[in-house]
């Protein structure tokens, strides 16, 4: 990994803050890290002087997990902390409890939070790079790197695949992430779910709609399968769970009556039986879990070049 190329950011707030150029710098130095991961020794020394903090305002299993693996397979010192158990609770800012944090010599934070925007405020006030892990239903920027990264395993190029992501757009911080990666790099993506929870903005975004899912699913190459965010819903959307998995959940009788074999993603927590059945989930179709085992390759490579800017 010597003579080490520069991302344009110092941090990764969003795949906003990315050209494409960015994006295939990422996928290249992860394919890398993904050889070191398969071999018997998972480990490098590439961020052993680094310190990463870990804070989690909201409940995650894959994310968390998943970097402070890739911190741990690049030798750096990670310390974790859970906002339910900390003295956020007693009122402290998002400022001073990340201040606090740095104090004691953090160079990064990762960082998910229920609001959206969190990381670009921290970002504007405190002196260590962010990496956002999910703020509020903002943007998702390493799952939607990840996604990208598994298509392009899957099929040797993301340019030109078409995606359609199915289900809670409204509320879903990984479909504009996906929606914004997939674009960089020449996919035509599709939205599909009901009307209430589709953005109007979307199409500005180069998206097409449709609310039909065997049309949309006729359509792709790549469905990826959304769960309902009803954490963060305040109102009722649609009717009822049973009649939206009648109208959009993936079943494995819809996916055999298509003409072609599509991909099926999800970037879990999965809800089985609501948006995918756990024949579909756990079929041959189904890249999920290579998702998540490519997320800790991604993250090792987000990681790595984001700490090759520290001045
Ligand atoms: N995909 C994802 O963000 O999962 P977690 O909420 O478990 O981190």
């Amino acid at each position: 990994m010597a003579d080490q190329q520069k991302l344009s950011s110092r941090h990764l707030l969003g795949i906003k803050d990315l050209n494409r150029n960015d994006i295939e710098l990422i996928f290249e130095t992860a394919t890398n890290f993904k050889a070191v991961l398969n071999r018997p020794i998972k480990k490098v020394p590439s961020l052993r002087d680094i310190t990463i903090a870990n804070i989690f305002f909201e409940n995650s299993t894959r994310t968390r997990l998943s970097f402070e693996l890739a911190q741990k397979r690049l030798s750096a010192d990670t310390v974790n902390f859970a906002a339910a158990s900390s003295s956020v609770s007693k009122g402290e800012t998002l400022i001073d409890t990340v201040n606090n944090i740095l104090a004691m010599k953090v160079d990064m934070v990762v960082m998910r939070h229920p609001y959206a925007g969190a990381g670009i405020f921290l970002s504007r006030h405190i002196k260590a790079q962010i990496v956002n892990a999910g703020d509020g239903a903002h943007e998702h920027p390493t799952q939607a790197l990840l996604d990208a990264f598994s298509i392009r395993e899957k099929y040797g190029e993301v340019s030109g695949k078409k995606v359609v992501i199915v289900g809670d757009i409204l509320h879903s911080r990984v479909a504009l992430s996906n929606i914004l990666c997939l674009k960089q790099l020449g996919a035509e993506v599709m939205v599909c779910g009901p009307t209430t929870l589709i953005p109007k903005f979307i199409g500005s975004l180069g998206v097409q709609v449709e609310h039909n899912l065997q049309k949309a699913l006729n359509w792709c190459d790549v469905a990826n399968m959304l769960r309902i965010q009803l954490e963060r819903q305040d109102i009722k959307y649609f009717p009822s769970l049973r009649e939206y998995t009648m109208l959009y959940g993936l079943n494995k009788k819809i996916l055999d009556s298509l003409d072609k074999e599509i991909t099926v993603m999800h970037p879990g927590p999965i809800n089985r039986g609501v948006e995918i059945t756990s024949d579909v989930a756990d079929s041959k179709q189904s890249i999920i879990l290579d998702q998540v085992e490519n997320g800790v390759a991604v993250r090792m490579a987000v990681l790595y070049l984001l700490a090759g800017q520290m001045s």
